[in-house]
């Protein structure tokens, strides 16, 4: 059958995992999708740059209108950051007829009703799994496999830079600083990491949780946000002494209609789950009122895992599951009346 046209928009960490999966392991992927899925173009800002891995000739383009105006693209994997450019870029692949897929919380965040709203109208889709705790299943979980619930409670470690440092610091004696460039390094961190370690990556991740398990859409305004930025080695040791780990810990919980939010760092203890999260692993414990609590984890970061999630979304949109499912998701609408508890 005919392949499927596929561009790529942003070849750092996690476009580059994606497109490895999708030319090291084409076979497959052309068996689960059920027809092939061909890299057309891979849209970089600079295409003097070493890259990790070889595209075939002709594929890398700095030039992102030939994407936008190849009518034979049907699914744009836009993997940058940010909301400037990336917002703009976003409407105008929507609006030329292409479904999304993308990675960027900060974006979903800030201008999800927007996009939302938009892809509704044009019957296109943007999926989004690879945005909230990297690989780990989390969106598919809260709005299909739980739908029959409603969500009362996330508790959630979700920004593995984090959730490494903290580890590194603690476990092996690495300083912050040496920690944070190996994050870097590796490709857990953001391409600022000031995002990760003040709080506001793991505040995203929980807004974008929030509308979709609650139907409310919450500014990161509304609610207390504090990073590990304000830790020291010290801390994490006073804490274990007592019992505790340290865990910058993002939490949601619905009582009585009202919603209190937070993501900060919380002492855990150490009989608690949480307090076992290592490395870029994030942790999910979702409590639904039919299910009780269900707890998911695995690497929230890095280049394979992160690129897992989008190509799960690629099939998706390949044998039609997005489009059945993306309609019926009421995104960025408030649907319940739910009122959030100020800040304290
Ligand atoms: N920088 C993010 C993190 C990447 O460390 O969790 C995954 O969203």
């Amino acid at each position: 059958s005919s392949p499927l046209n596929v561009a790529i928009i942003g070849m750092g960490t996690v476009g580059s995992g994606v497109a490895k999966i999708l030319l090291n392991r084409a076979e497959q992927m052309t068996a689960r999708a059920g027809r092939p899925i061909h890299l057309k173009r891979a849209v970089v800002r600079d295409l003097s740059r070493t890259r990790d891995i070889n595209l075939p000739a002709g594929v890398l383009t700095d030039d992102v209108e030939s994407v936008i105006n190849d009518s034979t693209i049907e699914v744009v994997l836009q993997l940058v950051g940010g909301i400037d450019p990336a917002y703009d870029i976003m409407l105008r692949v929507l609006e030329s007829g292409k479904d999304v897929i993308t990675a960027n919380k900060a974006l979903l965040c800030e201008k999800g009703e927007l996009v939302f709203q938009r892809a509704k109208e044009l019957g296109r889709c943007i999926c989004f799994e690879a945005a909230v705790a990297g690989g780990v299943p989390l969106i598919e979980t809260v709005t299909q496999a739980m739908t029959a619930n409603q969500i009362i409670s996330i508790e959630a470690i979700l920004n593995g830079t984090s959730n490494y440092i903290l580890t590194e610091m603690f476990s092996h004696n690495t300083s912050y600083a040496d920690a944070v460039r190996t994050a870097q390094e590796i490709g857990y961190a953001e391409a600022d990491p000031a995002m990760d370690v003040d709080g506001t990556d793991a505040a995203q991740k929980l807004g974008i949780l929030v509308q979709l398990a609650l139907g409310v859409k919450v500014n990161l305004d509304q609610f207390l946000r504090q990073g590990i930025d304000s830790l020291s080695l010290a801390d994490l040791q006073y804490a274990d002494e007592l019992g505790y780990t340290v865990k910058l810990l993002a939490v949601a919980k619905l009582l009585d209609g009202q919603l209190e939010m937070h993501a900060q760092p919380t002492l855990i203890r150490n009989d608690n789950p949480l307090a076992h999260v290592e490395d870029a692993y994030n942790k999910i414990a979702l409590e639904g009122d039919a299910v009780g609590k269900v707890w998911l984890s695995g690497m929230g970061a890095g280049q394979m895992a992160t690129a897992s999630a989008v190509v799960a979304n690629l099939i998706d949109v390949a044998v039609g599951r997005a489009a059945i499912t993306f309609p019926r998701l009421n995104l960025w609408n408030s649907s319940q009346n739910i009122q959030i508890l100020p800040r304290e």
